[in-house]
């Protein structure tokens, strides 16, 4: 089954998303630092008509990237070539990609913590130097040729901030931390999105949808979209309260967004007693490999403070113990918290 608060994109979701993307700045809601700064930014480079420095986005999946990605182009009025870095095989591929780019055009590379380090050692040289040095041929006769490029951008955009190569994360004029949104964030983006659906909500019931949420846009949409659902079988001309309430406990969500998977996590925390456990045995445990565990259901729970990362590992904290109803344990020395 889907998880319908799983924060990565289902396959079928796509065109969905693309209907309910953003285009223009004040409609994108929320991550005001990144914005204050990029903005600042992106009017100097207009001003001296430069292309922008290099941009890096760092976070876990669905609260903006790419959607910003394609932001900043429209505000600088420049082309956006999409890639991903799955997508980017061979340093040829890379080198086709950026001798085809012209002057102050875009390159958005999704996922760039997975290129390859042939791929990848090209990409900063060409960041930096704005030139790529190609072999044509092979042996003896193999010659060196130095190609050119012109001045581009480079948006990176990764959920793995920590597996990027030091010299790649060093190219990056600026990088920026994308930060879960708080519920008046995501009911905005709920009633913008929903204004586009044509379908009214009401404000009790989109800030309703957003406390479900785990701080996430796409799930925030996710969850509108079946709400909408189950109103328009009932012939509802908006979104009311009540069936919202009614929706979301049908589709089993609860008031902290927290599904399946986050409960199990937080028991498995819980069973330790208060000792701190392992990165590699909470994976284990929930047969997750490690970068998901880390990257993607960690950090709404740490931002939320339901799990502590320690030296010696990952540990409940008193609201752990409070969400899942449980009294808090006592130790020799008195209670945990
Ligand atoms: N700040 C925002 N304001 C309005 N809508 C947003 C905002 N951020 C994201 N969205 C919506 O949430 C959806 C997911 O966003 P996006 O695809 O940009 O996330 P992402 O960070 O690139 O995710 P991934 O890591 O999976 O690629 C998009 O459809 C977009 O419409
Ligand atoms: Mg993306």
């Amino acid at each position: 089954m889907e998880r319908l608060v799983e924060i990565e994109k289902f396959e079928s979701e796509e065109s969905n998303e693309l209907t309910l993307r953003p285009d223009a700045w004040n409609e994108y809601i929320g991550q005001e630092k990144i914005k204050k700064n990029l903005g600042v930014f992106i009017e100097a480079s207009k001003k001296r008509q430069e292309a922008l420095d290099h941009v890096l986005f760092f976070g876990p999946p669905g609260l903006g990237k790419t959607t910003l990605a394609l932001i900043i182009a429209n505000e600088m009025n420049a082309n956006i070539k999409v890639t991903a870095a799955p997508m980017i095989e061979k340093s040829g591929d890379l080198a086709a990609i950026l001798t085809n780019l012209e002057e102050g055009d875009i390159l958005f590379i999704d996922e760039i913590h997975r290129l390859s380090p042939a791929v990848e050692e090209i990409l900063y040289s060409s960041m930096e130097d704005f030139r790529i040095d190609i072999i044509i041929g092979s042996g003896p006769a193999a010659q060196t040729v130095k190609i050119d490029l012109p001045r581009f951008t480079l948006i990176g955009a990764t959920t793995r901030a920590g597996m990027l190569s030091n010299p790649l994360r060093d190219r990056f004029g600026m990088s920026f931390r994308m930060e879960f949104y708080n519920s008046p964030e995501l009911a905005k983006i709920i009633s913008q999105a929903s204004n586009k659906l044509d379908k009214e909500i009401v404000h009790e019931a989109s800030i309703e949808i957003a406390k479900r949420s785990r701080g996430t846009p796409r799930i925030a949409l996710r969850l509108l979209r079946r709400v909408r659902d189950f109103a328009d079988v009932a012939d509802e001309s908006d979104i009311n309260h009540s069936r919202t309430q009614y929706a979301l406990d049908e589709l089993g969500i609860n008031s902290h967004g927290f599904d399946e998977m986050d409960i199990r996590l937080l028991n498995l925390l819980v069973s330790a007693k208060g000792k701190a456990m392992g990165l590699s045995t909470i994976a284990a445990a929930l047969s997750e490999d490690e970068g998901t565990v880390e990257d993607v259901l960690e950090p709404y729970l740490i931002a939320n403070g339901y799990l502590e990362r320690t030296a010696k590992g990952r540990k409940a904290t008193r609201s752990t113990y409070d969400i899942l109803d449980l009294p808090t344990p006592m130790t020799e020395e008195g209670t945990l918290f």
